[in-house]
């Protein structure tokens, strides 16, 4: 295969320090994995609204579509509050989605048992957590038209957005959701509310349908959504992978997100259909945002970032085994009581920058060489 090609896209706030710490990674990689990598950087989000007047410019559109994996840091900012809802740093990010049609949009939620003790769980209740999300990302109340703000017949605004699923668009977030089942506990459950939402019952019968028809031996419930948060926080350890829409994803994600400790160890991977060269359509984020309030401060920890660039080793160019290699060196600088801010609360643990820890990860790559 050709060398493999990587948009970086580090955005607003913090974006740009973690992105900074997973560059040395990329290095490290091409210098001691013989993994070179052609790897180019662009604007997205505040950042790209500062100098092109739009969040996502369209040359880098046409980038990201021509590119095996698209890195993004985060989008967003105070700065930005007062733009028109159109050119928010936050559109950018929806049209990468929605344009490279990332419909499956993958949130581990992992708990590394150096953190056991920082979620607001009790130890024994996220300890060895290990469960995937599988978030259904380019549809939904998202993208759902009629949208908008207007004023009705009494002379009163209204909001409106708009659930709306075909069957096919279920049908392939189910399919994601088995494959990865398949390769993990075998287990999905399926979350909606169908009790309330016709979208809902579609979605519940679609699952179901895909289940019978294709993945008969993976084991799979459903749960309303509302249900299905309560026993996140209740059990987590009772789910593998969870399967569901776009809103209820973003929401249970960050539930999820809590269970392991902090937002700031949280990857992503949002991934389409195979290009001709048989890679997906990828792109591979932090789940957290851009945090303005620490921005610049050499508080940010890049773990989630780091990882959303495991997660495209392991999704984008089939290196399960280096994947591994960065997991465990993460796991490895956590063990020894490194800390960034966001991690301090619990055990006291030794304080480091952002720098401190992209640096301590780099060691630990090299001593499992
Ligand atoms: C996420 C974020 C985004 C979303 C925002 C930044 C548009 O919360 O990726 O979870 O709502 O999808
Ligand atoms: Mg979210």
């Amino acid at each position: 295969m050709s060398t493999p090609s990587l948009l970086i896209l580090p955005g607003d706030g913090i974006g740009p320090e973690v992105m900074a710490e997973v560059r040395k990674i990329i290095d490290w990689y091409g210098t001691n994995r013989g993994l070179a990598m052609d790897v180019s950087e662009d604007l997205v989000g505040g950042a790209a609204y500062d100098v092109h007047g739009v969040p996502l410019s369209d040359e880098t559109m046409e980038k990201a579509q021509k590119v095996d994996a698209v890195l993004l840091g985060a989008v967003g900012g105070p700065k930005y509050d007062d733009l028109d809802f159109s050119v928010k740093p936050e559109r950018g990010l929806l049209r990468l989605r929605k344009e490279m049609d990332l419909y499956a949009n993958l949130r581990p939620a992992q708990c590394f048992d150096a953190l056991a003790d920082f979620s607001s769980l009790k130890r024994d209740v996220v300890a060895g957590l290990d469960i995937m999300i599988v978030r259904e990302l380019t549809s939904g109340i998202y993208f759902g038209e009629p949208r908008g703000i207007s004023v009705n017949a009494n002379g009163e605004r209204e909001g409106v957005n708009t659930q709306r699923y075909t069957e096919s668009e279920i049908a392939r977030a189910a399919r994601s959701a088995f494959e990865l089942a398949k390769r993990r506990n075998n287990k999905v459950c399926s979350m909606e509310k169908a009790n309330v939402m016709e979208s809902g019952i579609l979605w519940r019968e679609v699952v179901q349908k895909v289940h019978d028809e294709e993945y008969p031996d993976v084991e799979l419930s459903h749960m309303y959504a509302d249900a299905g948060g309560m026993q996140l926080c209740r059990w987590p350890k009772q789910f593998d992978v969870i399967v569901t829409d776009n809103l209820f994803g973003d929401l249970l994600s960050d539930v999820a997100a809590m269970l392991t400790g902090s937002l700031g160890m949280l990857p992503s991977a949002s991934l389409g259909a195979p290009m001709a060269n048989g890679r997906p359509k990828a792109m591979y984020e932090p789940v957290h945002g851009s945090a303005p309030d620490i921005t610049g401060q050499g508080k940010a920890n890049p773990i989630a970032c780091v990882l959303s660039f495991a997660m495209a080793l392991r999704y984008s160019f089939d290196l399960g085994a280096e994947a591994d290699r960065l997991e465990a060196a993460v796991e490895a600088v956590l063990a020894k009581g490194l800390r960034t801010a966001d991690l301090m609360q619990a055990d006291g643990g030794t304080p480091v920058t952002t720098t401190e820890m992209g640096d301590a990860i780099i060691a630990a790559l090299d001593a499992s060489l």
